[in-house]
């Protein structure tokens, strides 16, 4: 018999459904909670809420566990590259050698992004924030792609994946370009997806250019870790905003939006300024983490602690593996990375952080590695969206497919009642 919860209000008892995932999560099912008892649940945050049921990602955060469609991330990260990792999440299978190459082919057909773009950013002033420059670009494709597109066909769907993998590469690419007031590059068909964003990144009209491989192997493999994390804030705004049945590049500025904020993606620019300021003042480490255990003070130790990872985050285990092989490999020596390990250990022997499970997150060592690869910080969290656009692209498609009704949460209303009105004297 299938499990079942009970609620009683005022002596009435109601059963609810307990539903139950493929990995064993279960969750009581209140859609007729309101129907029938006239109340509703209070959860700032979601902390405790499931807004959908989804086929892409798993993650058991007290296990350390994460799974893109089944595989491990461990398991990716070592064997499969960007594009083959992005085709599996957003269309449920690893793709054949064949598929892939398609899949290359097609989305160089949108790699072309229309010149009056540039106009748009013209308007922008040098110094603007790249996330904030890359929300627009990205609204702003909507202007040149007003067309919304029917996800029950599967060609036109198909297209738009490509176009927007294609576009987004490109505009992520320009905010730098913009920043530094270098011409703006175009994508080059010959090469591949990651080796072009280092050409549409770092090269300049006057002298050649040649990325390392092993920079770009580096930013593969990050760009996998950063590809899906299932319901977290971005991606959550993502699929809100296309519940509204909103186009895929309205949806995607959203979540680069929401992803700009520090608490979320914009760690990893914060976690790399916080290293610096330590190193600044002596790389006094102890200093920092008293200062992040005040309660009065509102520092807090950034690429520390996950909302879902209550043990560690199995991405930042492989990007610290990672970070020591890419400096020692470029042969770069840097101080900062020193002291993020002083850090690391520190709070790992720390009652504080042990007590709140507080573990290095995802952005703890990113920022390290994209510094030695020479990626300016403001632009750490454009990596991190450029990583993350194929699970919002998957997220988004997967919503619309399911037919979720939109998005609109209910409240507590805590405010004035009714009261005469009257001017202020
Ligand atoms: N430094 C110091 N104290 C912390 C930290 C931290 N980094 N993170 C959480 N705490 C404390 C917090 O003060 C609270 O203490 P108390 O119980 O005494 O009030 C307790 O730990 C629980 O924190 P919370 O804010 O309720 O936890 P949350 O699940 O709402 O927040 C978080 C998760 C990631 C927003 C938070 O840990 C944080 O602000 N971390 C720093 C920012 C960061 O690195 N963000 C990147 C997240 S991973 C990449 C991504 O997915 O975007």
């Amino acid at each position: 018999m299938s499990k079942t919860a009970t609620i009683e209000i005022d002596g009435k008892r109601y059963e609810f459904p307990i539903i139950k995932g493929s990995e064993n999560e279960e969750a009581i099912d209140i859609k007729k909670l309101r129907d029938l008892t006239g109340i509703i649940t209070l959860d700032p945050g979601y902390k405790n809420s499931g807004s959908c049921t989804s086929k892409i990602t798993f993650l058991d955060g007290e296990l350390g566990i994460l799974r893109y469609r089944g595989y491990s991330i461990e398991d990716l990260a070592e064997k499969a590259d960007f594009l083959e990792v992005s085709f599996l999440l957003i269309f449920g299978e690893l793709p054949t050698a064949a598929q892939l190459e398609q899949f290359e082919v097609d989305i160089r057909k949108y790699t072309l992004v229309n010149e009056e773009m540039k106009s748009i950013i013209d308007g922008f002033p040098r110094t603007a924030h790249p996330m904030g420059v890359l929300a627009a670009l990205t609204s702003a494709l909507t202007a040149f792609n007003p067309k919304s597109v029917n996800v029950d066909n599967d060609k036109e769907m198909y297209q738009a994946v490509c176009k927007t993998m294609g576009k987004f590469l490109v505009i992520a690419t320009w905010t730098y370009r913009k920043s530094m007031g270098y011409p703006l590059n175009y994508y080059d068909n010959t090469k591949g997806y990651v080796e072009n964003f280092m050409d549409l990144m770092f090269k300049l009209p006057t002298e050649p250019y040649k990325a390392n491989p092993i920079v770009i192997d580096a930013l593969d493999k990050l760009f996998i870790l950063h590809a899906d994390h299932e319901q977290n804030c971005s991606t959550s705004t993502v699929r809100m905003v296309g519940s509204s049945h909103a186009g895929l590049f309205a949806s995607i500025s959203a979540g680069v939006s929401a992803l700009w904020g520090p608490l979320h993606g914009g760690a990893n620019q914060a976690v790399l300024e916080m290293l610096e300021e330590i190193h600044k003042n002596g790389g006094d480490t102890d200093a920092y983490m008293a200062k992040a255990k005040d309660k009065e003070d509102p520092f807090r130790l950034m690429g520390f602690g996950h909302r879902v990872y209550k043990s560690f985050d199995p991405r930042a285990q492989i990007i610290k593996k990672a970070a020591n092989e890419v400096l020692e490999t470029l042969g770069v020596d840097d101080p900062i990375l020193a002291i993020a390990k002083k850090l690391e250990a520190a709070a790992l022997e720390d009652e504080y952080f042990k007590s709140r499970n507080l573990y290095p997150n995802v952005d703890f060592y990113s920022g390290i590695i994209y510094r030695a690869l020479g990626i300016p910080t403001d632009m750490f969290t454009v990596m991190f969206a450029i990583g993350r656009l194929p699970g919002w692209i998957a997220q988004w498609k997967e919503m619309r497919e399911n037919k979720e009704p939109i998005g609109r949460p209910r409240q507590v209303y805590t405010g004035a009642n009714l009261r005469d009105f009257k001017k202020p004297e």
